[in-house]
């Protein structure tokens, strides 16, 4: 599918055009990738990581996301051109990446997204930080990330995200939405006839967290639930004790797109609810988690 051919009947009344009268007070902090900058070294840090990741991935990662890196022909060794990317992410979903210098302000991430443009960390990590760093960098933001932008559904739903943000930050609730992109864009799972994959790219460009999210027995692993998810705290400093499950990103774009928000924020409220690792009746429970590595890490 292509941009001219998405289906704006998709989109809901309200939030079609939203995103034009946003003035932006700064500028978007697009930078220039500067491809031929990188050092050998920066590539072979690319290349080391993408080898270890795909080994890990291959049978825990959504095949959709496995398809789209080789649809953007990640997989060719060093650091992706995201000149070269464009051309054919744009021709898929019209996407495109965009490089900036780290993290943005919320309002100029909104904006990107909701002119259908991922903002990418230009700089890649040194091997001290192989494992985990904390700004996201070009490892994180395009292998993890700009994979599933290639999936037409899912892009729709990182375009609406965009615009729901910029609609959040005038109820006051940024809070309660930065839940939802947590628990699905950055840590979601995906039942899939294989059974439970990664999908989010928190998991999925971490080496750790993509064994621990799927195989481990201590986080719960619970049905999205649009309210649910939007109540829940989340780790921002270790591994999520729990993650939500999607069925389809049909499902995700249907369940969040199709609802208008704002009687919601009303209700959310500014708390910020339940607990990281809380289990309600309510759950639909895939794994009830032992939490024993939380508990663990805490008593340690
Ligand atoms: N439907 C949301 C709103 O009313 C916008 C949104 C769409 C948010 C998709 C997140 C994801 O504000
Ligand atoms: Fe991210």
């Amino acid at each position: 599918m292509t941009a001219t051919q998405r289906d704006e009947s998709r989109v809901p009344p309200y939030i079609k055009g939203m995103s034009g009268h946003i003035t932006l007070r700064d500028d978007d902090y697009v930078i220039d990738q500067n491809w031929a900058a990188y050092s050998a070294d920066e590539h072979a840090v690319w290349d080391f990581l993408y080898r270890r990741q795909v080994d890990i991935l291959k049978d825990r990662a959504d095949p959709a996301m496995l398809r789209g890196l080789e649809q953007l022909n990640l997989n060719r060794g060093g650091i992706p051109e995201f000149a070269k990317i464009n051309v054919e992410l744009k021709a898929r979903t019209g996407f495109e990446v965009v490089a900036v210098p780290g993290l943005v302000p919320d309002e100029v991430f909104f904006n990107h997204l909701a002119n259908r443009r991922f903002p990418a960390g230009q700089f890649i990590r040194t091997r001290a930080q192989l494992d985990y760093l904390q700004e996201p960098d070009i490892f994180h933001d395009v292998f993890g990330h700009v994979p599933l932008l290639t999936d037409p559904v899912f892009a729709d739903y990182m375009e609406a995200y965009g615009k729901g943000g910029l609609r959040a930050m005038k109820f006051g609730r940024l809070k309660q939405l930065a839940a939802l992109y947590w628990y699905t864009v950055e840590f979601g799972l995906i039942e899939t006839p294989k059974g439970v994959r990664i999908y989010g790219a928190g998991i999925s460009s971490s080496k750790d967290e993509s064994i621990f999210a799927l195989d481990d027995p201590s986080p719960n692993r619970i049905r999205f639930d649009l309210e649910r998810v939007m109540r829940t705290r989340y780790r921002i400093d270790d591994f999520q004790q729990t993650y939500f499950v999607i069925r389809s990103y049909d499902e995700l774009f249907r369940a969040t797109v199709d609802t208008d928000f704002a009687p919601l924020y009303e209700r959310l409220g500014d708390g910020v609810g339940y607990g990281a690792d809380a289990v309600l009746a309510t759950d639909g429970v895939v794994t009830h988690g032992t939490q024993a590595y939380a508990k663990a890490k805490k008593a340690g």
